[in-house]
């Protein structure tokens, strides 16, 4: 009979690795070592199908290296996949049957099929799988969020120089799901989407590049978000109102304010305040890293559960299939 690894009984001394050390996995596994030498966890080495990539970063982090994760199964108890999104469901399906914890890159997987598969594995073996939605962990982020009241109307703008990877997925699923999370955390994650406008057109690759949504809730909160990977200039800029309050959240700069009417003002424009958010400037995918040890460690539930990570893609797919609706009526298929 096949073993599965009871996760709560190798809570302690967690065996931990990477799998995928490209661009944004070498950082996960920068952080690991990092954090093992402090003692609380073992970082047992890094996968990466290209093995001169995992070798290097092996090499940089003193750990071990495999080329396939399967080798890894039966070693480790914890595990990041920061592979591209087209091999999170299988990857992290077979370590969940295992019983080993797993933080999976955004977004969580490329369809809801594959995302249920993976939530099911995880319910069945008990292990922990949280989502790396990162902005929520920018300090900028965490020092607004106890601040928020109800926004009702967010303008947001996300744009990069073309990246020349994660292209794989169109700008929607590859960034602009930072801020569809991001909204409906802040909304509130039972407030119903009502309706979704949508356009955005390939430009460089042969996926969408750049893309307009505009999402309403059913409390009456709107958001209207720009994504672009083919822009000039790196932009990260969230500014949206609430009652009583005009908040700017610059992720790229840490930066968040909250401008209101000064108590016991008299004349509104004599009694404005902007109030700068003071942070603590720690490395978002650090407390990323940490806060899924720390659940696992304390056996609760992750502050990025899979039911949220599958929220964010349902709406990524839904800005998606509204971008489709409006490129068939513009270049009609005769
Ligand atoms: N949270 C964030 O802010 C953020 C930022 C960037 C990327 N990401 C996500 O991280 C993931 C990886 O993105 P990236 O930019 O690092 O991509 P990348 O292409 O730079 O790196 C992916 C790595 O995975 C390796 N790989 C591919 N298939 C593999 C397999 N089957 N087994 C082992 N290794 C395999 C590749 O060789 C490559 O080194 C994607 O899901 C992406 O959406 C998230």
């Amino acid at each position: 009979m096949e073993s599965i690894q009871n996760p709560k009984s190798k809570n302690q001394n967690l065996k931990t690795a990477v799998i995928g050390v490209g661009s944004l996995g070498q950082h996960h596994a920068r952080n690991y070592a990092e954090i093992a030498r402090q003692g609380e966890i073992e970082f047992v080495g890094v996968c990466d199908s290209n093995a001169e990539n995992a070798r290097a970063v092996a090499e940089k982090n003193n750990c071990d290296y495999f080329a396939d994760w399967r080798e890894l199964i039966d070693k480790v108890s914890a595990v990041s996949i920061v592979t591209p999104t087209e091999t999170h469901a299988p990857i992290a399906c077979a370590f969940l049957e295992k019983g080993v914890h797993v933080l999976v890159e955004k977004p969580i997987a490329r369809t809801l099929e594959e995302t249920d598969l993976m939530i099911k594995a995880a319910e069945k073996s008990g292990a922990t799988l949280m989502v790396g939605h990162l902005e929520r962990f920018n300090p900028a982020m965490v020092a607004l969020r106890p601040l928020v009241t109800k926004p009702l109307y967010f303008e947001i703008h996300r744009v990069s120089p073309f990246p020349n990877r994660s292209l794989d997925v169109d700008v929607v699923l590859d960034v602009m799901i930072h801020d569809l999370d991001a909204i409906q955390w802040l909304v509130g994650e039972a407030v119903k989407v009502t309706a979704i406008h949508a356009v955005g057109i390939p430009v460089i690759s042969d996926k969408v590049d750049a893309a307009n949504a505009r999402i309403e809730f059913e409390n009456g909160a709107v958001a209207n978000i720009t994504a672009s990977r083919i822009g000039t200039e790196k932009v990260r800029k969230t500014r949206f109102y609430q009652t009583n309050g005009y908040v700017v959240l610059d992720y790229a700069t840490k930066f968040a304010s909250v401008t209101s009417l000064a108590p016991n003002a008299i004349h509104p424009l004599l009694g404005i305040n902007i109030n700068r958010l003071e942070i603590n400037d720690v490395e978002p995918l650090r407390a990323e890293i940490e806060a899924f040890l720390n659940c696992i460690i304390q056996d609760k539930t992750p502050p990025i559960t899979a039911r949220d990570g599958r929220r964010a893609l349902d709406l990524a797919l839904g800005v998606l299939a509204k971008i489709e609706d409006h490129a068939a009526r513009i270049f009609p298929k005769n």
